[in-house]
């Protein structure tokens, strides 16, 4: 990378990896390697370092240390909930009905999916209203008889919205159904007890939070019905298989522990910025709009449209002036295909082609909300101008 100093605003898809994580984690790799299923010294101390980890994390979620399963990540952790919920269910003969939204995250969406279209179970898609929040009233009606699982993400994604877990919860608990909440992007940012909350299981993954890429958790209640969807060793009380990855296990409990050392004080100065964000496009910025819930948001996420904008110019534009940014959209074909997410919150499908999603981080500061919102507004006419031209016939 070049000298120019870079303004990450993308720490919805991943952080950089604390110097304390790194730190913890780096005897792992060659002074403290043994296998934690040996017998010896080497294999004790791993063991051991694993042990700590998982007393650490169930300290903070004030959960039992046999709740918490180590995982590769979010996705691994939200198809091993889902899968693992609806099986057990299934051999069990409580039914095959599902109850989730749509704007889950695909490891959460693609998982159902696949359970509805190749092993006979069936969905409920609540609807959201135009900010992506989903009503617990429509949770409780779309409960049947067969529901075994209801599976509704802490905070979108793309938008922000920070959805009503804890009254979703409480709903599940009283009908006696299992609730999965795919937490991957909430963490340090809401306290998650899992005395108070009324979840069975939580996705957590370590790269959302300053922690290394490629682990995660699983929190499980006890008493959850669960299936595990690998199989082989006896790992994590036979319910997720495979030699454990030490240090990053290590790192994910370092950093897992240093987002809830200074939440309040993150959370505070991160929501100060993202407002200030917020306000500035909108009001320098012509035909802009906010995508996602007003105040109930995560502190770090400011998510827009801008009417007449291709989103994938405006991120090119931003990168060229050293800024990080993302959009909701894919671009996998080479046409531009709106993000789904916004579709189902009511957007227009051309207005839904310029979003621009920015996420703030720790290292965020004030002058680099101040150069953000001198560049965009103008960066926005530019490509606003680039489409107009494209939409004159030849
Ligand atoms: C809401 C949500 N769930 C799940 C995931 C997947 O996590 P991982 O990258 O650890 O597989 C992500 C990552 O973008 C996410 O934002």
């Amino acid at each position: 990378m070049s000298n120019q100093k870079f303004i990450y605003l993308d720490h919805a898809a991943s952080t950089p990896v604390a110097s304390e994580v790194l730190e913890a984690m780096l005897p792992y790799f060659s002074e403290t390697y043994g296998n934690p299923s040996g017998m010896h010294k080497q294999a004790r101390a791993s063991s051991r370092a694993i042990s700590n980890a998982r007393q650490e994390i169930a300290q903070i979620l004030n959960c039992s240390p046999k709740e918490i399963v180590f995982t590769s990540g979010g996705s691994e952790s939200d198809n091993m909930a889902i899968r693992g919920v609806a099986w057990a269910q299934k051999l069990a003969g409580k039914g095959k009905h599902i109850i989730t939204s749509p704007i889950e995250h695909s490891a959460v969406s693609k998982t159902i999916d696949q359970l509805c279209e190749y092993y006979g179970f069936e969905q409920t898609q609540v609807s959201v209203d135009q900010y992506g929040l989903v009503d617990p009233a429509d949770v409780e009606a779309a409960i049947r008889p067969d529901t075994i699982l209801i599976s509704i993400m802490a905070a979108n994604n793309e938008v922000g919205t920070l959805q009503p877990i804890a009254e979703i919860g409480e709903l599940a608990q009283a009908h006696g159904i299992p609730f999965h909440s795919d937490t991957v992007q909430v963490v340090g940012a809401i306290e998650l007890n899992m005395q108070d909350l009324k979840m069975d299981l939580l996705a957590m993954s370590a790269h959302k939070f300053y922690g290394p890429k490629g682990v995660g958790l699983l929190y499980i209640r006890q008493g959850t019905p669960f299936m595990p969807h690998s199989t082989g060793g006896s790992h994590e009380a036979g319910r997720r298989p495979g030699t454990e990855n030490v240090p990053y296990i290590v790192g994910l409990a370092t950093a897992l522990k240093l987002a809830y050392q200074d939440m309040a004080a993150s959370v505070a100065r991160q929501t100060r910025l993202r407002d200030k964000l917020i306000t500035g496009v909108l009001e320098t910025i012509p035909d802009a709009a906010l995508t996602g819930h007003p105040t109930l948001r995560l502190p770090n996420s400011a998510s827009f449209v801008f009417k007449d904008c291709d989103a994938t110019a405006i991120l090119m534009h931003l990168d060229m002036n050293g800024v990080g940014g993302a959009s909701g959209s894919a671009c996998a074909t080479g046409m531009p295909e709106p993000s789904d997410v916004l579709l189902v919150m009511g957007i227009d499908y051309q207005l839904a082609l310029g979003a621009l999603r920015l996420t703030l981080g720790r290292s965020t500061t004030d002058e680099d909300i101040d150069y953000v919102l001198e560049k965009l507004p103008g960066i926005v006419q530019t490509v606003r101008q680039l489409h107009q031209m494209q939409q004159v016939p030849a």
